[in-house]
């Protein structure tokens, strides 16, 4: 079997082009949509998604804000900022990149955030609104998973999905969210014995563990869905995710690749929830 691929990067641009469609109808009605990005130092990895954010929001019309900190800010001042940001009406949005300097709480910054304001939907309200099944702001990766498998009419109802990994951005949620969905979840980490058995019980796998070329072929079932939430970086500098492309392309059914996979779509669903968040404020 050949997978089909599955380009996160041209279901986002045509996401985008929706949403700019939406941000115009929008703004007639004098709503126009805001998002405060807030970048703490100057990782280059952190820069770079930053950046993507920027461009996106342009493109669709959204108002973004980018504000840059020093390294050395406090957790007082960030706090105080975000309440700022909390009480100007004319902002829906807001989002603190990850991760935060050692001298800040990564936690209570999360928790200052706005749960109406917080498109990343990382605040524990919205969390809890995702496990009870409500209407919520989803995080964005996981969000974007769960609409690439969408877009391809993937059965997700009654199948086994395994997720390696168990971070609160990514494993976590998108196991939830695929529970939410009906399917049977297993949830593998690095304590996890018996690993390949259950990754090659899998009909859907979601990779997202931040190691190259960790799930191949052997690994899978013939037939399974294969998502690569990888980011690494080969010694070329070529960003690579945590599945070998290649030899899993010739047995999954389908397969996301990296990059042009799961990284457009999140930054597609950050701008979802903006634009979510500014309908709610103005309803
Ligand atoms: N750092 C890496 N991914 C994310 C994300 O989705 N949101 C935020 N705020 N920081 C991140």
């Amino acid at each position: 079997m050949t997978a089909e691929i599955i380009y996160g990067s041209e279901l986002a641009q045509s996401l985008r082009d929706e949403m700019k469609e939406e941000v115009t109808e929008l703004k007639k009605q004098s709503i126009v949509p805001k998002l405060v990005v807030v970048l703490i130092g100057d990782d280059p990895a952190s820069k770079s998604y930053v950046s993507g954010k920027e461009k996106a929001a342009q493109y669709i019309g959204i108002d973004s804000e980018l504000i840059l900190l020093p390294s050395d800010t406090t957790e007082k001042d960030l706090l105080d900022r975000i309440d700022q940001y909390n009480q100007d009406e004319s902002i829906n949005g807001i989002l603190v990149q990850l991760p935060l300097p050692d001298q800040i709480d990564e936690q209570k910054v999360i928790e200052a955030i706005s749960p109406e304001k917080d498109v990343d939907g990382f605040h524990p309200i919205n969390i809890g609104r995702m496990l009870t099944n409500q209407d919520t702001f989803l995080p964005c990766t996981p969000f974007g998973i769960l609409t690439m498998l969408k877009s391809k009419s993937i059965e997700i109802e009654g199948k086994h999905a395994v997720v390696l990994g168990r971070s609160h951005i990514v494993g976590k949620p998108v196991g939830q969210l695929l529970l939410n969905e009906n399917a049977t979840v297993t949830y593998c980490h690095s304590r996890t014995k018996n690993l390949k058995e259950i990754t090659r019980s899998a009909d859907i796998l979601i990779v997202a563990i931040g190691r190259a070329s960790m799930i191949d072929a052997d690994d899978i079932k013939e037939g399974a869905t294969v998502i690569d939430v990888g980011v690494n970086r080969t010694e070329e500098g070529k960003l690579t995710g945590d599945v070998d492309f290649e030899s899993v392309k010739e047995k999954a059914s389908y397969l996301t690749p990296v990059p042009k996979g799961v990284g457009p779509m999140t930054i597609t669903m950050l701008m979802k929830n903006t634009i979510k968040a500014a309908i709610r404020h103005n309803s």
